[in-house]
């Protein structure tokens, strides 16, 4: 049984005034993508309080039209690191890196579950020019090349922090050799969390950014990690595709040319992307220029992008089938084949809920709805096999991992799971 009544606490009690953080103590702060799903979960029972969360996200957009990946509202010493080691010079002190940018996705629900009314039509009048600038943003400063595949310059911006396919990426990146004290290990057990030698390179990489104000330019050519990652040109792809449908309601008509060329920039890219040996898609290491041949879940979210073709949609189905079975809890976010695979491990196994959501999402979308069915009922089995909502769920136990009494865990269990 899901209990509802919890996961509206817990979003109530993670409520700072204006955004919910993640989980008390390990993520102090309002971070982008969680934001956005929050947001959904929130409007299941409070739709002003979900418009609010979408404001506050977007007081913190750059002039450039970037979304930080955390908004750091207040202080708190419980996260590591803080604002002052990005030294971002912006309104509210904020990353220099982005997230996946669901958010165009969750306004667009947001709008259709309100029913479009007055007070929904309102808010998106208001949020669609920032989306707007948030989705140039990333087609312009992230692909100077017109390639159609966006480009990534930390780990922590695909959401997938420590995924083996940035096991090799990473490697080549140098690690700091400053002393720093780790907060996360203060509320999480070690095995469950990124390597020292993780860490020392994403500080290398927060570094490397600020050295070189996270100028476009020299990001793309001298970044010592640079990688197309699935997960976001997906979603990017997804969500461009709910703003052409916003800007078509909203009267915004000439907007939607651009955004039309970089869709269909997108989807002519994909083909690069797919691999008939692995029956996925697989990220890319721009730096070497080959595949990364790690099937995570990233490789499947081409689904939920509406990306891929009828005949890849059917290899990914039978793969899919095969990987639900490979774990006694799915989705693992490493296919368990891989010797990388490590069911308790943050990225490296474990099972994630929202991204089961837009995995289950997009397999309606190509028909496979038994399939989409089977990713839900494992979803519902993690929740009640761990008691709880948790960040991430053991993949071979159900066990509850990381942080506990999680947002965006919560709201997708209000938004998805109660459904039907
Ligand atoms: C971790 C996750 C990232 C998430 C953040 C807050 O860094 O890898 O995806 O946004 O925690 O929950």
């Amino acid at each position: 049984m899901i209990d509802l009544d919890a996961a509206r606490a817990i979003l109530r009690s993670n409520d700072l005034g204006g955004y919910t953080v993640p989980t008390r103590g390990l993520y102090p702060f309002q971070w982008n993508w969680d934001s956005a799903i929050i947001a959904l979960g929130w409007h299941c029972f409070d739709e002003g309080r979900a418009w609010h969360e979408a404001r506050t996200m977007f007081d913190g957009q750059w002039d450039n039209g970037l979304l930080p990946h955390i908004l750091f509202h207040s202080d708190s010493d419980s996260y590591f690191p803080g604002s002052e080691v990005w030294g971002a010079n912006s309104r509210i002190p904020s990353s220099t890196v982005s997230q996946p940018p669901v958010w165009a996705l969750a306004i667009a629900m947001m709008l259709d579950r309100s029913k479009a009314s007055a007070a929904a039509r309102a808010e998106v009048e208001a949020l669609l020019p920032k989306l707007l600038a948030h989705h140039r943003w990333w087609y312009r400063d992230r692909d100077l090349g017109k390639s159609g595949l966006v480009e990534t310059y930390h780990p922590w911006e695909s959401g997938m922090d420590n995924s083996p396919a940035w096991d090799a990426p990473l490697a080549r990146v140098p690690r700091v050799e400053w002393e720093y004290q780790r907060r996360d290990l203060g509320h999480v057990d070690e095995c469950q969390r990124p390597s020292h030698g993780e860490y020392d390179r994403y500080l290398y990489l927060i570094e490397f950014l600020k050295h070189n104000h996270a100028d476009p330019r020299r990001m793309s050519t001298s970044s010592p990690f640079r990688v197309v990652d699935l997960t976001i040109v997906s979603i990017l792809h997804r969500a461009t595709r709910e703003l052409v449908s916003l800007c078509q309601q909203f009267g915004l008509d000439s907007a939607i040319p651009d955004l039309e060329v970089q869709l269909a920039r997108t989807r002519a890219a994909m083909s690069g992307c797919w691999s008939e040996d692995h029956r996925c898609f697989l990220n890319r290491d721009k730096v070497s220029g080959t595949p990364l041949a790690e099937r995570t879940t990233a490789s499947l979210l081409p689904l939920f992008g509406l990306l891929a073709s009828e005949r890849q949609a059917s290899q990914m189905a039978s793969l899919i089938e095969e990987w639900l079975a490979a774990s006694r809890f799915s989705l693992a976010s490493t296919h368990p084949e891989s010797p990388r695979y490590e069911p308790t491990c943050y990225w490296r196994g474990p099972v994630w809920l929202h991204i089961n959501w837009m995995i289950a999402d997009g397999l309606t979308a190509y028909g496979y709805d038994d399939l989409a069915r089977e990713v839900r009922a494992q979803s519902i089995k993690c929740i009640e096999a761990a008691g709880g909502y948790f960040e991430y769920y053991g993949s071979e136990t159900g066990e509850g991992c990381g942080g506990g009494e999680f947002s965006w865990t919560a709201a997708v269990a209000l938004f998805w799971l109660a459904g039907e």
